[in-house]
């Protein structure tokens, strides 16, 4: 079969399973078994595939139909401009997650700050504040080994392993100095919700998910705890859903009243960040 083909064909079955990029997907699909890049893909499109091609290819399309996750399949995903390995142990990189790299760099970029990614993950926010902030001293910390695994492939891929502190434990409890900035982007999923969300979602594991009955449950913890683990002058930033906005706001209040506190919007102009500055 040609290339152009199986594109079609793999496209057709992608999009009557309801996916909106079914014809990127199956691209990126076929590309990921050939190895090749796109420009490669379009210019050899009459090309024949052999046999064993066409069954990885199915293979790999059978299981996207059965809504596992292209980062998934494909091991690999793009956050700030960065390639990132990514395994079924780490939550996949949010591009709105993106908002709270940008936030953290605004005030890092001039000063030699110390920040702490409180559940890394994959270590997309660590190795993006690490990757763009050359001053910066960074510790990263997840309560899940098999994360932390993830987190420190993607920190030796991205050539920052030396600048990156890893940590395992629960939120701030693992942290032993005090730091300038706290970035995290906490599980905020109320637990009652877990179960109506997309099918690919509940693919990822459920502890970066759940943020307890209603959604807030780390939050409160991160807030509560971290005045003595902030200097004087710190930044607390993280990420929420939308519709925490004002429960989140009331939160910060009540722990900080003396602090600027402000929700900041992401690309899509949804409320995405709580900010915190302690004066
Ligand atoms: C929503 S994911 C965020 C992952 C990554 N920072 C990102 O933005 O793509 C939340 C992360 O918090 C971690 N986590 C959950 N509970 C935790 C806890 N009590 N202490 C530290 N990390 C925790 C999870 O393992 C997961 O990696």
């Amino acid at each position: 079969m040609k290339i152009k083909d199986n594109l079609n064909i793999s496209g057709d079955l992608l999009m009557k399973s309801g996916s909106p990029d079914y014809r990127l997907e199956a691209e990126i699909l076929l590309r990921h078994v050939l190895k090749i890049d796109r420009a490669t893909m379009f210019s050899n499109l009459e090309n024949i595939l052999d046999s064993k091609q066409e069954n990885d290819i199915a293979e790999l399309v059978q299981r996207r139909l059965a809504n596992e996750p292209l980062s998934y399949i494909t091991g690999t995903r793009e956050f700030y401009s960065l390639d990132f390995q990514i395994t079924s142990d780490v939550l996949i990189p949010r591009q709105e997650t993106e908002t709270l790299v940008d936030e953290v760099i605004k005030i890092a970029k001039e000063n030699p700050l110390k920040i702490v990614d409180v559940g890394t993950g994959s270590g997309a926010i660590a190795i993006a504040l690490a990757v763009n902030l050359p001053l910066a001293k960074i510790i990263a910390t997840d309560i899940s080994v098999d994360a932390l695994h993830v987190a420190e492939s993607n920190t030796k891929m991205n050539d920052v392993f030396s600048r990156i502190n890893l940590k395992q434990g629960n939120l701030l409890d693992v942290l032993d100095e005090k730091v300038d900035v706290i970035v995290s982007n906490p599980p905020y999923i109320p637990s009652d919700q877990i179960e109506h969300l997309q099918p690919e979602v509940k693919k990822e594991p459920h502890i970066a998910l759940d943020g307890g009955s209603d959604g807030l449950e780390y939050i409160r913890q991160l807030i509560g705890n971290c005045s003595e683990k902030l200097n004087d002058n710190g930044h607390i930033f993280i990420e929420i859903d939308p519709s925490q906005s004002e429960e989140v706001l009331e939160i910060a209040d009540t722990h900080f009243p003396d602090a600027r506190t402000a929700i900041i919007k992401d690309l899509s102009q949804d409320n995405r960040v709580l900010s915190i500055h302690l004066t």
